[in-house]
């Protein structure tokens, strides 16, 4: 058996998906986003890589500010929808209920699981995307999924992208117990 060469556009890798929240021409605006990743704890940072000519992106740029949020599945159409359609053309300012934090410019949706306020760290130009570098101000979670101070996942049903399938799929059983199956293959 031999590793053998393949286009980096089917790398199989199951991503998370994130709606992108900002204030466009003072209306809400969402679009979705699988190439988002958490990138620092202390401050909290994360980020996420944006075609610059989205929408969305005219107004984060404007303002320095948007949201990041984790959709459940109640809301996997509006989630797939926001990623067919362009707020340039479709107002997609009434799909969700917006929440305000700190900054009013920040549109967070109601609905999703997880939602967090933020502001522009940096924009790093890509060829053809935005690399979107953001400080989280407040992270906030729905009451409804939440147990205790944590996402309760027999509350919640969280999905991730698989593009290469063209499909969204819920999480698997568990295969091993993190930082921790691993550790009898540490010599000793
Ligand atoms: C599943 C899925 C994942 C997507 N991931 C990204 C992404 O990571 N980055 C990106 O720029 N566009 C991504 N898109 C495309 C945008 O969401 C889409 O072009 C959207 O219409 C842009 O909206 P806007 O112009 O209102 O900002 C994705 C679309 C879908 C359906």
């Amino acid at each position: 058996m031999s590793n053998i060469k393949i286009d980096f556009k089917s790398v199989y890798y199951p991503s998370p998906i994130v709606l992108v929240g900002a204030m466009v021409d003072d209306r809400p605006n969402y679009m979705t986003a699988a190439w988002f990743t958490k990138v620092h704890n202390t401050p909290p940072m994360i980020a996420v890589s944006l075609g610059s000519g989205h929408f969305t992106v005219k107004g984060i740029r404007a303002n320095k500010t948007f949201s990041i949020n984790i959709p459940e599945a109640l809301i996997i159409e509006k989630t797939d929808y926001c990623g067919l359609v362009s707020g340039k053309r479709v107002d997609k300012s009434d799909l969700f209920t917006p929440f305000y934090g700190q900054t009013d410019s920040a549109p967070m949706i109601s609905e999703s699981m997880i939602s967090m306020e933020c502001t522009v760290s940096e924009i790093v130009s890509l060829p053809q995307d935005d690399l979107v570098i953001g400080t989280v101000v407040e992270t906030y979670a729905n009451e409804k999924y939440v147990s205790g101070e944590c996402i309760d996942p027999h509350k919640a049903v969280p999905f991730c992208y698989v593009s290469q399938e063209k499909k969204y799929f819920g999480l698997g059983r568990a295969l091993g117990a993190a930082r921790s199956i691993g550790k009898k293959l540490i010599q000793k």
